[in-house]
């Protein structure tokens, strides 16, 4: 493993030690918290800001672990000396980066609806716009295919509008009986692509060689399945890698 390998597992990592423990921990709060309010269980007080506290966490580090795969898989598509586009691309992208970053700390920090809209929105279209670019791998483009409903990019994407959906309509959630129904509804469908989202992952992490393969990887046909026969071995003795 080197620099490069370490950095590919890095979104992966983060997403399995931070993002999926606390998705655990604000579902079962969250439903504490509907326990409490409809049949009056008998549970502390601080539930709902519980949910609602690590719930802001929660949609800020989807973004955030988003943000890092992004940076990375277009970072290390090729030798940063032969970017595309050269260091006038690299700047846009990175302004693109601060940008997103930006967009959702102010979302954070909103308290008037129109702001928390439209960062809310800005944050969304910035992950978007780092997804478009070619170095970022997505099955397909074309929902009328089955391969765009099972690529980790799509749906990646779904669910960090759905996190900003919660983060920007907290107020709404806590004081309004149909946005709490409308948060429940978007959350369930959230749970199920987080599912989807760990075993797409954990697929593209299999198709994903170590560096030093790759050369020898691209030379298959994914298509068909095939690859070249493998170099000859070296000669027993001979020093190996
Ligand atoms: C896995 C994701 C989530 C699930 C399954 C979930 C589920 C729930 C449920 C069942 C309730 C109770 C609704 C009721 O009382 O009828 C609730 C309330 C709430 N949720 Fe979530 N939620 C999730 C994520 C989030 C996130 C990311 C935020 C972002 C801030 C959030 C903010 C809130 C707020 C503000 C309330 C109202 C709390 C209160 O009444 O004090 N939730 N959620
Ligand atoms: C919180 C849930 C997750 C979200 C929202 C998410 C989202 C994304 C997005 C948007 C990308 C960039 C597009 C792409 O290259 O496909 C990506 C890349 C990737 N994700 Fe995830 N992901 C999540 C969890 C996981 C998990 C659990 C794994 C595996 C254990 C995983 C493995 C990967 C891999 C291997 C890549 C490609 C990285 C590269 O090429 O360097 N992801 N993810």
């Amino acid at each position: 493993m080197e620099a490069i390998d370490w950095l590919t597992i890095l979104h992966p990592a983060l997403a399995v030690v931070l993002i999926y423990p606390l998705i655990g921990v604000v579902m079962r709060l969250g439903i504490q918290t509907r326990a409490r309010r409809v049949d009056g269980a008998k549970l502390p007080a601080s539930t709902g800001r519980e949910h609602t506290d690590l719930g802001r966490w929660l949609s800020a580090g989807v973004v955030a672990v988003v943000l890092v795969a992004l940076t990375v898989v277009i970072a290390t598509a090729a030798p940063l000396s032969q970017f595309p586009g050269g260091a006038a691309r690299a700047g846009q992208l990175l302004l693109v980066l601060v940008g997103t970053v930006i967009a959702l700390i102010t979302l954070w920090r909103a308290t008037e609806k129109a702001i928390r809209l439209v960062f809310a929105l800005i944050t969304w279209a910035g992950v978007i716009s780092l997804g478009a670019q070619p170095e970022v791998f997505r099955l397909s483009d074309n929902p009328f295919q089955l391969e765009f409903w099972q690529s980790h990019y799509w749906i990646g994407v779904a669910v960090v509008g759905l996190m900003l959906f919660s983060l920007g309509s907290r107020p709404e959630i806590q004081r309004e009986l149909r946005w709490r129904r409308l948060h429940v509804t978007a959350n369930v469908l959230a749970a199920v692509l987080f599912v989807i989202l760990g075993i797409t992952g954990t697929r593209d992490l299999l198709e994903i060689p170590l560096h030093w393969q790759k050369s020898t990887l691209d030379q298959c046909n994914w298509t068909s399945r095939v690859c070249p026969p493998a170099a000859p071995q070296g000669q027993p003795g001979q020093k190996g890698s």
